[in-house]
């Protein structure tokens, strides 16, 4: 048999490689078809890749298994959030992305603000709610409209935009299903804009152009109402700004190899820093890919050169 005709030589061996997808988190979906898409990705580039999920196996069989690499593909708890991380460092098993401090720190909304507010990072104004919290007064203190969102859960889960001090308290109910910590936010006008990470430099930053009013789930995921642009249209010298500042809000965090960061720009050029994910999407509509895409990078080396940088701890 002609060996050329076999499977593509990876441009490097990585050994056997586990793509973790699935796991039990409120992302289990997204994750599955993040998941599919890296595997694949990594099997088109002669990479000796299975998909592996924490759902179905304990992430500690990966050691007997034999893996030498993992690509962690899983969003949400316990996958992004430094659980996985710190079980495969006890295995040394190199894996992709952030390590376990930064992956726990940027999946607590809170606690990221926390840090960009220490190092000067723009950051929307926020204040915890409770059941007890008076809503008149975080009306006051945040100002209408605001935003209600529970502090660990993403794809705009349990999310909402409030217009009056009489819908907080349904907001809260919402984001409190999710979640015991919620925080209430100064809602942006502007536009929103969202700057992947790849081996520690920004890619081309792409505007996010959302019909108005949705900043649900199914919107942001299923439809195609939603609008990216990339390249962005701001001048260049501004899409430096908002790169320049995403890296500073990165190192603040402690986060490695790759990422997203999601933030708006306010009507009079201010930016916001929104959140930073870990472990973005990887799925057909997903942005990291994109931004890729933009910058001549095709989506099967993307998932190379993402898996190159793992790293054991
Ligand atoms: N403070 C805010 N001002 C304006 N829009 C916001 C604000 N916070 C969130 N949003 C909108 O909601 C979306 C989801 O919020 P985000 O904080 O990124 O959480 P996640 O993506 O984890 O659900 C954002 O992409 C943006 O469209
Ligand atoms: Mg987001």
């Amino acid at each position: 048999m002609n060996a050329s005709a076999t499977a593509p030589r990876p441009a490097r061996d990585f050994g056997k490689v586990a793509v973790l997808m699935g796991g039990t988190s409120a992302e289990r979906e997204i994750s599955l078809m993040s998941g599919t898409n890296v595997l694949e990705g990594l099997l088109r580039k002669g990479v000796d890749a299975q998909a592996f999920d924490p759902a179905d196996r304990s992430v500690f069989e990966l050691e007997r298994a034999g893996f030498r690499r993992v690509f962690i593909a899983l969003h949400g708890r316990l996958g992004e959030d430094g659980t996985v991380q710190g079980a495969l460092e006890l295995m040394k098993i190199p894996y992709t992305g952030s390590g376990v401090m930064a992956s726990a720190l940027c999946m607590d909304k809170v606690r990221t603000k926390l840090v960009w507010l220490g190092s000067g990072v723009p950051t929307p104004r926020h204040v915890i709610v409770t059941a007890q919290s008076d809503w008149t007064a975080v009306a006051a203190q945040i100002g209408l409209p605001l935003i209600v969102k529970p502090a660990h859960e993403g794809s705009t889960l349990g999310l909402t935009k409030v217009e009056s001090v009489e819908k907080i308290a349904g907001a809260y109910e919402l984001a409190a299903r999710y979640d015991s910590l919620v925080l209430a936010e100064e809602f942006i006008h502007g536009t929103e804009f969202t700057v992947g990470i790849l081996d520690d430099a920004a890619l081309p930053v792409i505007r996010i152009e959302a019909p108005q009013g949705n900043y649900d789930y199914q919107h942001k995921y299923f439809s195609d109402a939603t609008h990216y642009h990339c390249p962005c249209g701001l001048p260049g010298a501004q899409e430096k700004e908002l790169q320049a500042l995403t890296l500073r809000a990165v190192a603040a965090l402690g986060c490695r190899g790759w990422g997203r960061a999601d933030l708006m720009l306010r009507a009079d050029g201010k930016p916001f820093l929104l959140e930073m994910n870990t472990s973005p999407g990887m799925t057909g509509h997903s942005l990291v890919p994109m931004a890729a895409r933009a910058a001549g990078i095709t989506f099967d080396d993307l998932v190379v050169r993402i898996l190159e940088s793992a790293h054991a701890g």
